[in-house]
């Protein structure tokens, strides 16, 4: 039997904070409490430190074909920002069956995360096949569906109005969640095209070819077909104020809405777009300005934004710099950010009194953990349930430059950033994985986990 014990942290749930020693067995917790002892386990001294459910990333691309980080490298950064799960897209492009795609991506996560995963599907077709496929999924795990509502960058994943709808009402059908990548497709093409033909080149072409208008107008369509298809909708990386009161409409109506955003948008604002390197924060939807970014914060707080993805897509400067003074829609879409996340919340969340460790927890392990069906082992800390922990030295800080971070990238977007807190242990299933910002999790394999469908009334009450 492999047990740990963590002694005399400050053990964050969602009732509070409280001093207690956490023993983990076997890969679960065993018990909370004071004065706990195990014979032969090694101990952790974690006092004066948090003790947080492993945090939960809802959104990374450690597969899409091209980007820097692999299953891999990926999953090591996410393990040393104390990332203990996250959810990966697999994708569906042209010509490809859905089933066969998500196959492909379960065992590329099988044979190399370093933490445990589950997946979502993008979807980008809706003929018969890959309607029942989606029909078929839950049963394998997966239950929520994104679809590309532009075509641009994305690899001719978008589709059309009718398409999603459709796809959108087999979702339905078997109680999934819908999910898109909300930018007006025909608008980002028409505004590029207007900027490139004024001279505007570089990448603050970006954000002026997709403003807050062109994300709200397809989040108001996305939700409103999903309304009608009877699906519940879950709005990744929503980034303006603008769609912000669209999910804040549906949720006034009582329609199962619910969306997240990214510490980027919370972070930066559009003047990174007219600084130094601008094309590496080139990503979609764009980071937009500081009313939106307030915007958000609030949306945080009144829980019409319910959980943190780091939408982890990140390109090597080669790729990024390849037309960036020449045509900014060819420009590689994506950031790095899984390994910053919890640091860059507790920054800007707790240390800056926006919100509590608790409401982090909230946001980054429970919500998260009850929308995509992983709540019966993740998302707290509690007996019986996955010892996926990790101790946060509020005390402890880093520098958010490439050579503390482990994506594979030469740089980092946040490098002149110093956090005045950080992870200094992750514990996957009582395993430690990484420590110091070090990973040592070599032994230690992600496990796939087989999701369940979430419960309806959830996206109404959190
Ligand atoms: O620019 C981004 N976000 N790239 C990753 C793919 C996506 O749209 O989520
Ligand atoms: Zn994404």
């Amino acid at each position: 039997m492999s047990s740990l014990l963590l002694k005399g942290g400050n053990v964050v749930s969602l009732d509070g904070i409280r001093q207690a020693d956490v023993l983990c067995s076997d890969g679960t917790v065993s018990a909370i409490g004071t004065g706990l002892a195990a014979e032969g386990a090694p101990v952790e001294d974690v006092s004066g430190c948090y003790v947080l459910p492993g945090i939960i990333d809802p959104h990374v691309h450690f597969g899409w074909p091209d980007a820097a980080d692999n299953f891999r490298a990926g999953s090591i950064a996410a393990a040393c920002g104390g990332v203990t799960t996250v959810l990966e897209y697999a994708i569906q492009f042209p010509g490809e069956a859905l089933a066969e795609r998500v196959d492909t991506w379960k065992s590329m996560g099988e044979q190399t995360s370093a933490v445990d995963f589950g997946l979502h599907a993008i979807v980008s077709r809706a003929d018969k096949e890959t309607l029942d496929d989606v029909r078929a999924m839950p049963a394998r795990g997966v239950t929520s569906f994104k679809m590309f509502l532009t075509s641009q960058h994305s690899g001719g994943l978008g589709i059309d109005d009718g398409a999603l709808y459709a796809i959108l009402r087999a979702v339905g059908d078997v109680g999934g969640i819908g999910m898109a990548h909300c930018e007006n497709g025909a608008l980002v093409e028409s505004l590029g095209a207007e900027l490139i033909e004024k001279g505007v080149v570089g990448p603050e072409g970006h954000p002026l070819s997709r403003p807050g208008f062109v994300e709200a107008e397809a989040v108001q369509r996305a939700v409103f077909l999903a309304q009608a298809a009877g699906a519940l909708f879950y709005v990744p990386h929503l980034s303006s104020v603008e769609a912000l009161d669209v999910v804040r409409e549906a949720r006034g109506k009582r329609w199962p809405v619910i969306a997240e955003t990214c510490p980027q948008y919370l972070a930066l604002t559009e003047d990174v777009y007219r600084g130094e390197h601008a094309e590496r924060f080139v990503m979609s939807p764009p980071i937009k300005d500081k009313k939106s970014q307030l915007a958000l914060w609030e949306g945080l707080s009144e829980g019409s934004l319910a959980t943190i993805g780091s939408d982890h897509c990140p390109y090597h400067d080669e790729r990024k710099t390849r037309y960036s003074q020449e045509d900014f829609r060819r420009i590689a879409n994506g950031m790095p950010g899984v390994e910053t996340s919890l640091m860059l919340l507790y920054e800007l969340g707790v240390h800056q009194g926006r919100f509590s460790m608790v409401d982090l927890v909230r946001l980054m392990c429970w919500n998260p953990a009850r929308i995509f069906g992983i709540d019966d082992r993740k998302g707290s800390i509690a007996v019986g349930k996955d010892a996926d922990l990790v101790v946060f030295d509020a005390g402890r800080p880093l520098q958010l430059g490439p050579s503390q971070l482990h994506s594979s990238l030469e740089y980092s977007t946040f490098e002149s950033m110093v956090v005045s807190g950080s992870p200094t242990l992750s514990v996957l299933r009582g395993q430690v994985v990484a420590r110091d910002g070090e990973y040592v999790g070599e032994a230690v394999r992600g496990q796939y986990l087989h999701r369940h469908l979430p419960d309806p009334s959830d996206f109404l009450r959190i």
